[in-house]
């Protein structure tokens, strides 16, 4: 089974405005601090100093107010407890946790360019690995899988045959799996932007990736049949100074992620490079404008115990 993606499908379609603002507004309305205390986690000062990841990390951590969603927290205090983070890129979400949690042993596995120059603590590894040939672990090996936004590194059919299952086959019996994702298509969309984010869904498409991969997740994890109930957490990010800080820091990840994408993109939509970055110009400028936000989505299940996968 290919990628899918039809400028029809109602997700990619602007939503209106007023569920567009709203949407936005219980995101940041839950991040922001009560009148007597601080949030858990707030976001830095300064962005400019970040790599992209680290940015993208800061904002996710802010808007959910958690660096996960699965109910791991007292599993993860004990000792033995194993987590994998899948694409693990700089470590960020890693050497948080590890330092949260000192009893659990964390693993990262990426490729090489992206493994972390930090050194390993005494509760965290880094494996060089590529996912695509499946995870060197054995199965029922980790009490938490994590994996974050790899959606424009991986097929969908890959996801489908290989991927989801790895992340089931290693975690542990009664063990629990997240995957994090964000959808291409932005809501509340200017025409510019509608044309990019188009242009980006068919590229992807192109190669056999999913920018809505959302929707395809829970059904390949059901298929595994190993896994109990699929649970799904959204959240709206808004796009641009509109909505404040957090805008701001959006935009600016958002904006590198398009630059990052300019070579083969441009290539794609048959225009000059220089053209690719006017239309980012244009993008920045519309997001302002027409007030825009995009979806990321937090997916956990836990895997069986091991009495209901004999059966
Ligand atoms: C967008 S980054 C996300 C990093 C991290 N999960 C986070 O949320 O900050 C995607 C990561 O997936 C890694 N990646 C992509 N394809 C991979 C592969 N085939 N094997 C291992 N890592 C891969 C990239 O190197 C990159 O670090």
């Amino acid at each position: 089974m290919g990628a899918t993606f039809s400028v029809n499908d109602p997700h990619y379609v602007s939503y209106p405005r007023e569920i567009a603002e709203q949407e936005y507004r219980n995101s940041e309305e839950r991040a922001r601090p009560s009148k007597n205390g601080l949030p858990k986690y707030d976001m830095p000062d300064n962005i400019s100093d970040l790599e992209r990841l680290e940015t993208q990390h800061y904002l996710m951590r802010y808007l959910w107010q958690s660096n996960f969603e699965a109910p791991v927290d007292e599993v993860l205090k004990s000792s033995d407890a194993k987590v994998l983070d899948v694409g693990c890129g700089h470590g960020t979400w890693i050497f948080e946790l590890a330092q949260e949690y000192p009893n659990a042993q964390f693993t990262g596995i990426d490729t090489e360019s992206f493994l972390p120059k930090r050194e390993a603590s005494d509760n965290v590894n880094f494996l060089e690995h590529d996912l695509l040939h499946g995870l060197p672990f054995s199965d029922n090996t980790f009490d938490f899988v994590h994996m974050r936004f790899l959606t424009q590194y991986i097929s969908e059919k890959t996801w489908e045959d290989v991927i989801v299952k790895e992340l089931v086959r290693v975690a542990k019996p009664g063990g629990w799996i997240e995957i994090v994702e964000f959808d291409y298509p932005h809501y509340s969309a200017g025409p510019k932007t509608r044309k990019f984010t188009k242009a980006a869904m068919e590229f992807l498409a192109s190669k056999g990736f999913n920018g809505l991969l959302s929707l395809k997740l829970p059904s390949f994890l059901k298929a595994t049949d190993q896994v109990d109930e699929i649970r799904k957490h959204d959240k709206s990010i808004a796009l641009g100074k509109w909505a404040g800080k957090v805008g701001e820091f959006a935009i600016q990840d958002m904006a590198l992620l398009v630059t990052e994408l300019r070579g083969e993109l441009s290539s794609f939509m048959n225009i000059s490079e220089a053209e690719y970055d006017q239309l980012l110009e244009s993008y920045k400028e519309e997001v302002e404008k027409y007030r825009t936000f995009f979806k990321t989505h937090r997916f956990f299940t836990q895997k069986k115990d091991a009495s209901k996968l004999e059966k």
